[in-house]
């Protein structure tokens, strides 16, 4: 399945909708590091402008929203309270054009922002220049930070990098290595029960039709290359709490969001419609 918050769809119907991007066929399979890595940093180069023009505006330029259901770090404070922030030393992992970092660092948090997509990146530096709220970028992926050890005090990520890295267990090794004693490791992640439905934000999207514990990867391969050409990893709830636990993290919080009354943004395979019975978003906050 294709559980990304993008211009949306799991199947192949949507796939071919997609004219920015090359058709593909969708398949399970297992996927390493690396290749998952080659796949997805240029597919979200392709992707970015797409993304940004498409998403951008509910985002907000400085905008902190955790995921399709438009609900906030005001409302939650996984990374503290507001008026806590200031001074703090904060990474971003898979920023794309970094919105959430921007509105840390209006409220004096050193935040700084790291993407595997060159492009997402690009676009990190226009909405600077046009918000004047400036955050620092880097080009890099979950696996290697490129960070000394304890230089954090949160480490975070809304809808980024951590369900298209393969090797999971090196991405929680680095974000505590990253972290100080104590440090907030706070992200949102497609609801794992999401992988037992097909992508769809209609009522066919409420059948649930695959294995809630099968783990194979969803791949995207390339039509005429032959090439993996997206990759997404799923783990079951059981997965992240045994991850986070052997990882050296205490679990705090599950925020499992319900959706909001009112709110009719379709965002990929999220809906009111599904919104109203199942949950879309998982957002774990654990310490260091
Ligand atoms: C759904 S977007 C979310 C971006 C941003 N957090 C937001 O809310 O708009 C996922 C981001 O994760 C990035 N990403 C994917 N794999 C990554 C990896 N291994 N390391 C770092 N970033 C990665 C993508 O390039 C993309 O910008």
């Amino acid at each position: 399945m294709r559980s990304r918050p993008s211009a949306g769809r799991l199947g192949s119907a949507l796939v071919e909708q997609q004219e920015s991007r090359p058709s593909v066929r969708v398949e399970r399979r297992a996927v390493d590091e690396a290749e998952s890595r080659r796949a997805n940093g240029p597919d979200w180069d392709v992707y970015a402008d797409e993304y940004q023009s498409t998403h951008g505006e509910f985002l907000g330029d400085v905008g902190f929203i955790w995921g399709p259901e438009g609900c906030t770090e005001e409302q939650y404070a996984l990374l503290g309270e507001s008026s806590q922030l200031s001074g703090q030393d904060i990474l971003e992992v898979g920023c794309g054009a970094a919105q959430c970092s921007r509105w840390l660092a209006a409220r004096g948090a050193r935040a700084i922002g790291l993407d595997l997509s060159h492009r997402q990146l690009q676009h990190s530096r226009r909405i600077d220049e046009a918000s004047g709220v400036a955050v620092p970028v880097v080009t890099g992926t979950a696996t290697h930070l490129p960070f000394p050890d304890d230089s954090f005090d949160a480490v975070f990520s809304s809808f980024g990098a951590l369900q298209f890295v393969s090797d999971i267990e090196r991405a929680i090794a680095e974000t505590h290595r990253v972290l100080r004693p104590g440090g907030r490791f706070a992200f949102s992640i497609t609801h794992p029960t999401r992988w037992m439905f097909p992508d769809d934000p209609s009522e066919e999207g409420l059948v649930a039709s695959q294995s809630y514990w099968d783990r194979t990867p969803y791949v995207e391969v390339d039509d005429e290359t032959g090439r993996v050409a997206y990759v997404e990893h799923h783990r079951t709830l059981g997965d992240w709490v045994s991850l986070l636990a052997s990882g050296g993290f205490r679990i705090e919080r599950l925020e499992e969001p319900e959706w909001p009354e009112g709110h009719e943004r379709i965002w990929g395979g999220w809906s009111h419609i599904r919104g109203k019975y199942t949950p879309g978003t998982a957002i774990f906050l654990a310490t260091a």
